[in-house]
């Protein structure tokens, strides 16, 4: 008898260490590994060279670009984007001759969160909703739901739409809005941002959902 199809697609190089949990619709590009006990949600996409290992969760229309190791103690939420060749850690302290098998420490990647290509989370941090660290940086600290950080010890330098868009020029109310979705933004108390006009755990609207410009068209 022949094997019922997968909901997923897995391309012929991958290797898949059963069992696992993969989502419907998810595709798992050339070269990936999984190994046993990974949990994958559905409409993910895991770029070329992605490991995930036992006890990673990664949630529901995760992307993730090629080269990236999302190891046991991570977690990411819905609809996360890790950019190419970032680097995920699990062990504040390794030493060769210490084992540290069973003490991994978490990182929480919250729902929408972006990390740019080549950035590096140190492990124990939650980077919030809608984060966005740039290319490069390195986090040592947490990140604020929509909080831009960047370089190396990376910094709170402002705050990231939910489209990716920096979040300037406040009105006389401190509202920020977001220069391609027209979503306004305010600091609710100081270092908390909300959208004003969406709740941070719904699903975009259709039609902001595709871009129709480049990123330079909506800069100042
Ligand atoms: C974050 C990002 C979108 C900002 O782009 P930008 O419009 O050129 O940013 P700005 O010039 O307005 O920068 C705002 C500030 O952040 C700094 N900054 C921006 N990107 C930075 C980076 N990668 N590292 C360090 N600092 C950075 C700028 O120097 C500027 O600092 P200042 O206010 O002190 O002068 C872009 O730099 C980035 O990192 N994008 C991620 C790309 C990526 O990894 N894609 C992966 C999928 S292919």
């Amino acid at each position: 008898m022949s094997e019922p199809t997968k909901p997923y697609f897995v391309h012929p190089t991958a290797v898949v260490d059963e069992p696992c949990t993969i989502g419907a619709g998810t595709k798992i590009w050339h070269f990936c590994h999984i190994c046993r006990g990974a949990v994958i949600g559905s409409g993910c996409i895991l770029g070329q060279n992605v490991f995930v290992a036992s006890g990673a969760v990664i949630g529901n229309r995760v992307k993730i670009q090629n080269n990236v190791s999302v190891y046991e103690g991570v977690t990411l939420e819905d609809d996360v984007f890790l950019g190419p060749s970032c680097v995920l850690t699990n062990v504040s302290n390794p030493r060769s001759q210490v084992l540290r098998h069973g003490l991994y420490e978490k990182t929480l990647i919250r729902r929408g969160a972006t990390v740019g290509a080549n950035a590096t989370i140190v492990c124990g941090v939650t980077l919030g909703r809608y984060a966005f660290v740039a290319a490069g940086a390195v986090v040592t600290k947490d990140v604020p739901d929509y909080g831009f950080v960047a370089g190396v010890p990376a910094r709170l330098k402002g705050w990231m739409s939910r489209h990716g868009h920096l979040l300037r020029n406040p009105d006389a109310k401190g509202i920020l809005v977001c220069p391609e979705s027209g979503y306004r933004y305010q600091e609710v108390e100081p270092g908390r941002l909300r959208c004003l006009d969406l709740d941070e755990d719904s699903p975009l609207p259709p039609e902001l959902s595709v871009g129709r410009r480049p990123y330079r068209d909506f800069k100042p």
